[in-house]
């Protein structure tokens, strides 16, 4: 066999961390009374799902298996996202609305995954998929999140 690709610790990492972002987003879509916000949650943790099984994929079509690590980190942002805590803070959880204003030209992090100038074309076509679709995922939930302040708005009591 050939040698070990470079990438294949990335592939393993991604293919865990969106597994940890499904059960996240999942238990936020179960856990919300929203209508209007649910149905982005749940598409959000579809997404995460099958970005987690096309990198566990690649990662056996290159003939190495998944290890699967868990991150206990998230195991408190996950009590907060079942729990009846509002949407408004389970947005926080993820730093949406924690500032006011962000800068828009931050440097951007998934870039990086496409550094690595080895990476064969087919994985680097999944990557691309992959970032373009984590940051429509960012954008589908700063759009929510707007939606979310203004329904909260018309329903508070005018003083
Ligand atoms: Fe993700």
């Amino acid at each position: 066999m050939s040698k070990k690709p470079s990438y294949i610790g990335l592939l393993n990492a991604i293919a865990n961390g969106e597994r940890d972002g499904y059960e996240l987003f999942s238990a936020w879509s179960n856990s919300t009374s929203d209508k209007l916000l649910q149905p982005t949650l749940n598409m959000i943790a579809v997404r995460e799902m099958e970005h987690s099984w096309a990198f566990e994929k690649r990662l056996s079509e290159l003939g190495f298996s998944l290890r699967r690590t868990v991150n206990k980190s998230l195991k408190k942002q996950a009590r907060l996202l079942k729990s009846k805590a509002s949407d408004e803070d389970k947005f926080a959880s993820f730093g949406i609305g924690l500032t006011s204003d962000k800068p828009q030209n931050e440097v951007d992090s998934l870039l990086q995954i496409l550094a690595d100038k080895s990476i064969d074309p087919q994985t680097g076509e999944l990557m691309g998929r992959f970032i373009s679709e984590e940051r429509d995922t960012g954008r589908q939930l700063a759009k929510a999140f707007r939606a979310l302040k203004v329904r909260n708005k018309k329903c508070a009591p005018e003083s």
